[in-house]
């Protein structure tokens, strides 16, 4: 695989202008600022769209004001995601009346949803691409360059941006996100995703082992894999390169578990976390492998969504509250009491009735997340949902029944962290605490933030740190 990030190095203004005269400023690179929303797998993104990018000799900027291109990577995920970004669309539209060269773009899962639409309904939006025409962008700000308005929202059955390595944006230098999947096959009722980014498909395992081993050579010490529903990644080789794979002992199909072995395998002080699990899909021998590896984090994002079988049918979750207790009591035993666990949490979806609510609550009591993500239930055009149910709970019921949760799992965050006070854990250190450069910070295997006093200790080390107080969102301790 390329380095871009070496490459970076080299690009010099002047000959980034003899590479591409057509796309770069005759004084020096062009500026690209990219603002990120929504989830994870959005930053990751953003960090293709910079590396395909840099090579046209765009330079990144964190500075919106010195920018000549700016990016959003967008959100649809809930209408809150989208009115934000049309709310930092106006914003932008102050900084264009100054400078009416910025060359301003649509990204993500919001351009995908809305299309050549956003400019009509958006007149300051120059350029709009989903998230599978990333490799069109040069293209696409060449024609706009020509004073035309540019849209490229194709989706692909196959696009993986396999052989692109990321530039990392905003990193710290310890953890990263690498992209093993895209797309998602789930038809989950509520959620827009499907519509938004396309067919699953499975990144080639070995770019993936690549991608890591260079991230660990450059001083990186974890990843997280990331894909929409990490338990149905599946790999074989295409047919048409079957046989050069076949050559370099690369023949064999690849499912979630084995990926996971791979990359445990390439240091053992290399982290690895994934997200997100389903908990239709999540295998004990995926639950084996983690038990194997010392540096396979024990933590899993497993989203309930609720906790009533009844609700679960409605959102086509494909599984029961049982058959979620029985996957919870399966990680219990396999990776013991100390296994993180969060979820995500929707209340007041179409029809839920107030038992159904206390049918959550009581899942969440029996289960104790160690944190959860938890949301209204906001109705997304052209889902299952919005054509079969209507959204019928009262706003405010939604509110209360949200804070009747939040509060659930405040108490459960509390009580969880709380067990945690005595022990002694392997942090791996990102960095400064938030609140005071006195105080280091990291998170354990659990993936629960560890606070405690700097000592001679730095950045992208472990440390075993004794737990000695906590509130509901952190650990704080001293090293031992
Ligand atoms: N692939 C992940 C979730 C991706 S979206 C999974 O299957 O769990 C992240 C979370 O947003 C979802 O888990 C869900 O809790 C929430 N969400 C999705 N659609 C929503 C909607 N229409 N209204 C409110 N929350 C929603
Ligand atoms: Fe959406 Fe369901 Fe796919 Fe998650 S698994 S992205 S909730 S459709
Ligand atoms: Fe949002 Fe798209 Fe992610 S809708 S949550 S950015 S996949």
């Amino acid at each position: 695989m390329k380095d871009l990030i070496g490459d970076l190095d080299f690009i010099e203004p002047s000959t980034a202008n003899e590479q591409q005269p057509a796309l770069t400023k005759k004084d020096g690179s062009r500026k690209l600022y990219i603002e990120s929303y929504g989830c994870q797998m959005n930053f990751s993104d953003s960090e293709i769209v910079a590396s395909i990018l840099s090579k046209e000799g765009f330079e990144t900027t964190q500075r919106i004001e010195e920018a000549d291109i700016v990016f959003l990577n967008t959100c649809s995920i809930r209408e809150k995601a989208e009115q934000t970004v049309r709310n930092r669309l106006q914003h932008i539209n102050g900084l264009k009346r100054q400078k009416p060269e910025l060359l301003v773009g649509v990204l993500g899962c919001m351009a995908e949803r809305l299309k050549s639409r956003f400019l009509e309904e958006e007149r300051i939006v120059d350029l709009v691409a989903g998230p599978d025409a990333y490799r069109d962008l040069p293209a696409l700000i060449g024609q706009v360059d020509e004073g035309q308005k540019a849209v490229n929202t194709f989706l692909s059955r196959e696009e993986t941006y396999a052989d692109i390595s990321p530039v990392r944006l905003n990193s710290n230098g310890v953890t990263a996100f690498v992209s093993i999947m895209r797309g998602c096959d789930n038809m989950c009722s509520f959620c827009v995703v499907p519509f938004t980014r396309g067919r699953e498909r499975s990144r080639s395992p070995y770019t993936i082992v690549e991608e890591a081993r260079q991230l660990f050579q450059q001083g990186y010490r974890e990843v997280t894999l990331l894909g929409q529903n990490v338990d149905s990644y599946k790999w074989s080789p295409q047919e048409n390169n079957k046989a050069r794979l076949e050559k370099a002992g690369h023949s064999e199909t690849v499912n979630f578990a084995e990926l996971l072995e791979m990359v445990a395998r390439v240091h053992p002080d290399l982290r690895v976390r994934f997200s997100t699990s389903h908990p239709k899909d999540i295998t004990e021998q995926v639950l084996e492998t983690m038990a194997r590896y010392e540096n396979i984090c024990k933590y899993i994002h497993l989203p309930a969504q609720s906790g009533s079988t009844t609700v679960l049918d409605r959102m086509n979750r494909g599984y029961s509250r049982e058959w979620y207790l029985y996957k919870v009591e399966a990680i219990r035993r396999i990776l013991g009491e100390e296994c993180g666990l969060s979820s995500d949490i929707i209340t007041g979806f179409c029809g839920e009735t107030e038992e159904e609510h206390f049918d959550t609550l009581s899942l969440m009591d029996k289960v104790e997340f160690d944190f959860s993500y938890m949301f209204m239930y906001s109705e997304r055009p052209g889902t299952p949902a919005e054509k079969k149910f209507r959204d019928d709970v009262d706003p405010e019921v939604k509110k209360r029944r949200l804070e009747e949760i939040i509060r659930r799992q405040s108490i459960h965050s509390l009580g969880r962290n709380q067990r945690d006070v005595g022990k002694t854990f392997r942090v791996l250190i990102e960095g400064e605490s938030k609140r005071s450069a006195d105080f280091l910070q990291g998170r354990n295997s659990a993936n629960k933030v560890v606070v405690f006093p700097r000592g001679n200790n730095g950045k992208g080390e472990y440390v075993n740190v004794l737990i000695e107080d906590c509130t509901g969102a952190t650990l704080i301790g001293k090293t031992v």
